[in-house]
């Protein structure tokens, strides 16, 4: 067989390689607090960008894309396949962790959903927690997921902060163990975000959105004064907390 020439090589290459996948800040958020060589479930994948990179970039030994929607996982496959980590990934379409054993992964991903949906895929879940590092990323209802976390023996290890276009997430690493109850303004804004940079960001649209409801009660026909004064309390508590932050961070006025 006659020997390429150099461009034959070239093409050769080129075809060979695949382009780096690039994440949003916020998923890329969740891969940097993915442990090295962590066997990953990600749970409500859709493009299954997340596990692609994890696999292409060498984080993961392996991953598993699950959704509960075909569409989405069919994406996922697409995605796995143009940046070439299709042989390595595993797809499962099912609700939650229905479809996964506990033996099959230690780090399980659920990102990009309500809190409420987190909370019902962990309940639905009949898995051993111990030793297995939990990945959450709510878009809404974050403080119902940390209620819940710490009340279904799950303690909330650490958080971190994350802006995506223009909005700033909370990403949450959780493991099983026993946790103090919340406090209230734990509760809305996280744990031990004091010195996060966008702990003040996040706090303050908190605020925003506990003053929005505490309006919206106050113009209810039958007034709810106890749900009304205890809004009220949570945005108190959360103006503190800013400004506890502000005094840390040096920037209080
Ligand atoms: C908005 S996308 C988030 C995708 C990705 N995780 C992210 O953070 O960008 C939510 C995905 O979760 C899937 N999903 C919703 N409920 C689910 C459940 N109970 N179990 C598995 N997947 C679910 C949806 O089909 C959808 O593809």
């Amino acid at each position: 067989m006659p020997k390429p020439t150099n461009d034959e090589w070239g093409k050769a290459h080129t075809d060979d390689v695949c382009a780096l996948l690039r994440l949003t800040p916020r998923l890329q958020c969740i891969a940097d607090r993915v442990p090295e060589g962590a066997r990953i479930a990600d749970v409500g994948t859709d493009h299954g960008y997340l596990p692609a990179y994890l696999l292409q970039s060498g984080r993961v030994a392996c991953a598993i894309a699950s959704d509960i929607n075909a569409a989405p996982l069919a994406r996922a496959k697409r995605t796995a396949a143009k940046y070439g980590v299709a042989e390595r990934m595993d797809f499962r379409l099912c609700a939650g962790l229905d479809g996964i054993l506990r033996a099959e992964a230690d780090t399980v991903v659920i990102a990009g959903m309500g809190g409420e949906t987190i909370v019902s895929i962990l309940d639905a879940a009949a898995w051993d927690w111990r030793g297995v590092t939990l990945l959450l990323q709510p878009m809404t209802k974050a403080e119902l997921l940390r209620r819940w976390l710490t009340g279904h023996g799950f303690r909330i290890a650490a958080e971190r902060l994350v802006r995506d276009r223009g909005t700033v997430y909370a990403v949450l690493t959780v493991t099983a163990g026993a946790s103090a109850p919340l406090t209230n303004a734990e509760a809305w804004c996280g744990v031990g975000l004091l010195h996060d940079p966008l702990y003040r960001e996040y706090a303050l649209a908190r605020v925003k959105k506990l003053e929005r409801a505490a309006a919206g009660l106050r113009q209810a026909k039958d007034l709810d004064s106890a749900q009304l004064a205890a809004l009220e309390a949570d945005a108190a508590a959360l103006k503190e907390c800013v400004k506890e932050w502000e005094d840390a961070n040096g920037t209080g006025h």
